[in-house]
């Protein structure tokens, strides 16, 4: 058993703790129990994620007298809508959760965000515990109380900051993670040392494999490293006015390859950042901000972990250059008609930049798309 880290995200009255570690669902109604006003938690979650935990949650509650129900929603992202909040927001009426209780999100992003967003609207507010599933919802959606749903208009164009009051981050259940999940969330752990911590890519560089591999002690120490680093970007910036903005490093390229791809299983959101961490580089080396080297090494990386890191991965087919820049128009970060792009000097060292030529990013699309050619 590796030991249990306690990341603090200093929010003031809305401040938590992300506790990291091995056998945590076991322990969670210790964990919970302090932070409830009566012994009786909610627990929304989605069917695959019921059948793998939820007896484990529910045992582990029990174990401190705390009663529990429960709400599986269907899985996959299609969930994460109208429908989908409607039929949570009502299983939290129907299940009685009052103001003052608890409920609890079991599962990966999707469930994080549409569990987050219940419990921000259910009776104006209601508190939660995010206990994330998946590498990237461990290392990224569920903290920082970003929660939403998507419209037809696009992803998370709905949603509120919200806090969790806990996030119980077990490492053992990445172990029920398929690799292709894994590795799409380990997209996100990358992304840290790439916008903030070239130290840490380093040692990803080193260590990335066996932590793939299922090495426990190595997943805690990349999933506290990237806890820590979210943790003090949201600290100092809760609702997105400036640096945490660096945490959407490789994604206004990914935002476009998710609907060129239709959001579908053709590509994965970790393996979007992943490959727009890399064409991100490749952009800051057009400009001349950075070494024309560190695209080639962030690219290594990824293809020594075996994730995609070029357009050319991604099977079916694309559009071109010209439509994937209009996708990124669609992009929720345009400001006043401005693509705005996170942008790095090195790796570790990463900046907004509004001011894109368009000309150069045209070039860069059109070499990274003539790799599928
Ligand atoms: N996932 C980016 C953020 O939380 O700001």
């Amino acid at each position: 058993m590796t030991q249990i880290d306690h990341v603090h995200v200093p929010l003031g009255e809305r401040a938590y703790d992300v506790v990291i570690g091995q056998g945590l669902l076991a322990q969670a109604g210790a964990l919970i129990r302090p932070h409830l006003h009566r012994p009786r938690a909610a627990i929304l979650t989605e069917t695959r994620v019921a059948g793998l935990h939820l007896e484990a949650l529910q045992a582990g509650l029990q174990a401190s007298d705390i009663a529990s129900s429960a709400h599986a929603l269907v899985p996959g992202e299609a969930t994460k809508g109208w429908a989908g909040l409607a039929e949570a927001v009502e299983w939290l009426l129907d299940a009685k959760v009052e103001r003052r209780d608890m409920v609890i999100a079991l599962g990966g992003g999707v469930i994080g965000d549409l569990g987050g967003f219940a419990a921000a609207v259910l009776r104006r507010g209601v508190r939660f515990v995010q206990i994330p599933t998946s590498l990237l919802a461990q290392v990224d959606s569920s903290v920082g109380g970003k929660t939403g749903i998507n419209t037809r208009h696009g992803k998370n164009l709905v949603g509120a900051f919200h806090q969790p009051s806990l996030v119980l981050a077990d490492i053992d259940l990445l172990d029920s993670l398929p690799a292709r999940d894994f590795l799409a969330g380990y997209g996100e752990v990358v992304k840290y040392g790439l916008l903030g911590d070239a130290a840490f890519f380093d040692w990803l560089e080193v260590n990335g494999p066996a932590l793939a591999r299922g090495d426990k002690a190595l997943r805690q120490h990349a999933v506290r490293v990237s806890v820590e680093m979210k943790a003090g970007i949201v600290a100092r910036d809760e609702t997105e006015q400036g640096e945490r903005a660096l945490l959407n490093l490789g994604h206004t390229f990914c935002h476009a390859l998710e609907a060129a791809t239709g959001y579908s299983d053709r590509l994965l959101h970790g393996e979007g950042v992943a490959i727009g961490c890399a064409l991100a580089f490749d952009l800051s080396a057009r400009m001349g901000l950075c070494a024309q080297e560190t695209p080639g090494r962030v690219r290594a990386h990824l293809r020594a972990m075996g994730m995609k890191a070029d357009l050319a991965d991604i099977p079916g087919d694309l559009p071109g250059p010209e439509a994937l820049i209009a996708l990124m128009g669609q992009d929720k970060k345009v400001q006043d008609g401005r693509l705005r792009f996170i942008l790095a000097r090195e790796i570790g060292d990463a900046f907004v930049c509004d001011d894109v030529p368009e000309a150069l990013l045209g070039e860069v699309l059109h070499d990274a798309c003539a790799t599928r050619c």
